[in-house]
């Protein structure tokens, strides 16, 4: 049955969907440019997942130890094991200094050293002098709540800047015309039920990654990449898909978040011999190699039966040889963490932790300026006018196949800045209103009906555990031809099972039932595309390790994934060239080298 909705239309210059820490900046970058500018996200902006942020945001200021933004690039196209496209790494690395002190000039409350400058602390993965060097004092802090900081400032500042928030509306789906150029987006007011058009010259996708496709994971609930799903919907690829990074220091159990700084003030990890084992695997950086490293080294002492507690399925996390002031100080917010999720008190007892689904490397594809890519045969640069895409949610590629932890924030900030001035160069403000066919907003509208009203049997509750337990077990930490398959054969159930769900609840009011089953569907296309690229892939890179094809092969593989979800339910597969070129001569290409910590 479909219903016929009454629409309420809105113009903009520019819109952005997502109010984490890229959508807010590139809204507040759209703002201060004059451009009519809307934001619009599911949930209060402040309640965006950046919050949960926790252990800094990189930049090569040099307040704590000599640093340098080249050696920040050199240490992001190592930790990306040579995927991440070298001219945008130059644009993150190189801008990432000014875009902290731009923050703090803002008004971010970051920690602070003796005289007075932005407190930075080491993070894995970030050396000095082109790897050869110390740890770099590189990830400026907030504490251990950095992404609690950054949201609240860019909120505040959007504010300032009168932006217009449309919240707790849910996006479903991408208006394009008929050369594929994107027009805005149909939206649902889950407050009072309305149905929204908005019109407009640039649509910034900034909706986050899809962390809540598996059973443990960091991520928020909200965490259902949203925009990436629309972007599937209309023919569009996804890049890189099959690269998923575990965070090595979830909580056992409850797979919340201790930050990667615990490690940066000097924690470390011991297996059940009392043995810190990552001296093994990583002699130089040790527990503070990059996370596939570490999170592999964990998973290989668990299986080699060296883990933790009475099943052996973890290890520890110690602190508790740290200065208790210190660890008040620095790390209070995953203190009350450790007590709340693992009955501990890290000032006397270790920490039982285990990897845990943390980032999507992968995302809708798009340049350095933030133009989302539809490539072609003829054009692999191709760009869908129109269409934006930042932070998670986006592949710029800058993390590659693996990020470094605290690239995550600043790649939020540059790009988010990046989208405000590529906006500013395509539309001018105030721009004319836009029109479009009827029938592309009924299109949405019916799959929307076709979810609300489907006559089925299965809750989404019941769907996304099977799907999550596919992904955990079948996609995880190390992969091989048969694991990914299997995943791939049983997965075929769950778009039966889509198929037939039952949102109990038809209403359009804080219908939380139909959200979640909306959601669901979003999950359930990105994680399809995600287990055909890990199959697609047969190498290891960063944080792709298959044991059947176990070394890196920059022969066939230094090249971007893409991968299509067609109208039929196939998945189409092909590859792109990663950039190996600079952006300008101020930096130099980094050729690729056996990638060792
Ligand atoms: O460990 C952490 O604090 C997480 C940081 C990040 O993912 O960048």
């Amino acid at each position: 049955m479909t219903k016929s909705y009454e629409i309420i239309d809105h113009h903009y210059d520019v819109i952005v969907i997502g109010a984490g820490g890229s959508g807010l900046r590139a809204t507040l970058g759209s703002a201060e440019l004059g451009l009519k500018t809307a934001c619009i996200s599911k949930v209060f902006p402040t309640r965006s997942h950046t919050v949960a942020a926790q252990g800094g945001i990189g930049a090569a200021l040099g307040n704590m130890g000599e640093d340098n933004w080249k050696w920040h690039m050199y240490d992001t196209v190592k930790g990306s094991d040579w995927l991440g496209d070298q001219d945008a790494i130059e644009y993150l690395c190189s801008k990432a200094p000014e875009a902290v002190i731009e923050l703090e000039n803002y008004g971010m409350p970051f920690s602070r050293t003796e005289d007075g400058k932005i407190y930075q602390r080491p993070f894995g993965g970030h050396l000095t002098k082109n790897g050869e060097g110390p740890p770099a004092m590189r990830a400026c802090a907030a504490a251990d709540r950095t992404g609690h900081a950054m949201l609240h400032t860019l909120y505040q500042q959007s504010l300032k800047h009168k932006v217009e928030f449309f919240i707790e509306y849910f996006v479903l789906d991408l208006l394009m015309d008929d050369s594929s150029n994107c027009l805005g987006v149909v939206a649902w007011n889950l407050e009072d039920g309305t149905i929204h058009r908005f019109l407009t010259h640039q649509t910034i996708l900034a909706t986050g990654g899809y962390g809540r496709a598996y059973l443990s994971s960091t991520s928020a609930h909200i965490c259902t990449g949203d925009g990436s799903a629309m972007a599937l919907r209309q023919n569009l690829p996804l890049s890189d898909m099959e690269f998923i990074q575990f965070h090595p220091t979830g909580v056992y159990g409850a797979g919340v978040l201790i930050t990667e700084g615990a490690r940066g003030e000097g924690g470390y990890l011991t297996n059940n011999d009392g043995e810190r084992f990552m001296e093994r695997y990583a002699p130089n950086a040790k527990d503070l190699a990059s996370r596939d490293v570490v999170s592999r080294a964990m998973t290989i002492e668990i299986n080699e039966k060296r883990g933790c507690g009475e099943k052996a399925d973890h290890v520890l996390l110690h602190l508790e040889h740290l200065d208790p002031e210190t660890l008040l100080k620095r790390l209070p917010g995953i203190s009350e963490t450790a007590k709340i999720f693992a009955g501990v008190n890290l000032t006397k007892e270790p920490i039982p932790v285990l990897p845990t689904v943390h980032y999507n490397m992968g995302g809708i594809p798009t340049n350095y300026r933030t133009e989302v890519l539809n490539p072609t045969k003829e054009n692999p640069e191709n760009i869908c006018e129109g269409l934006m895409a930042v932070g998670e949610a986006a592949c710029v590629s800058v993390h590659g196949a693996n990020r470094l932890g605290t690239n995550s924030l600043i790649d939020l900030i540059v790009f988010g800045k990046a989208a405000s001035i590529t906006a500013k160069e395509k539309v001018k403000p105030n721009s004319a209103k836009l029109s479009l066919r009827q029938s592309s907003t009924d299109l949405i509208l019916e799959r929307f009906d076709n979810i609300r009203y489907n006559k089925g049997e299965l809750t989404t509750g019941e769907i996304r555990q099977s799907m999550q337990e596919i992904m955990q077990s079948k996609c995880a930490v190390f992969r091989t031809k048969e694991l990914i398959s299997k995943g791939i054969e049983e997965f075929g159930n769950i778009e039966t099972s889509m198929k037939n769900i039952n949102v109990k609840d038809k209403s359009l009011i804080f219908n939380t039932d139909l959200t979640e089953a909306l959601e669901l569907n979003n999950l359930i296309a990105q994680s399809k595309v995600t287990l055909h690229s890990a199959l697609y892939r047969t190498e290891s890179r960063g944080a792709h390790a298959r044991e059947d094809f176990k070394d890196r092969d920059d022969k066939n593989w230094l090249a971007h994934s893409l991968s299509w979800l067609n109208a039929d339910g196939k998945v189409s597969l092909d590859k792109r060239s990663v950039h190996m070129n600079t952006l300008s001569n101020h930096a130099q290409s980094i050729p690729p080298k056996k990638r060792v910590y």
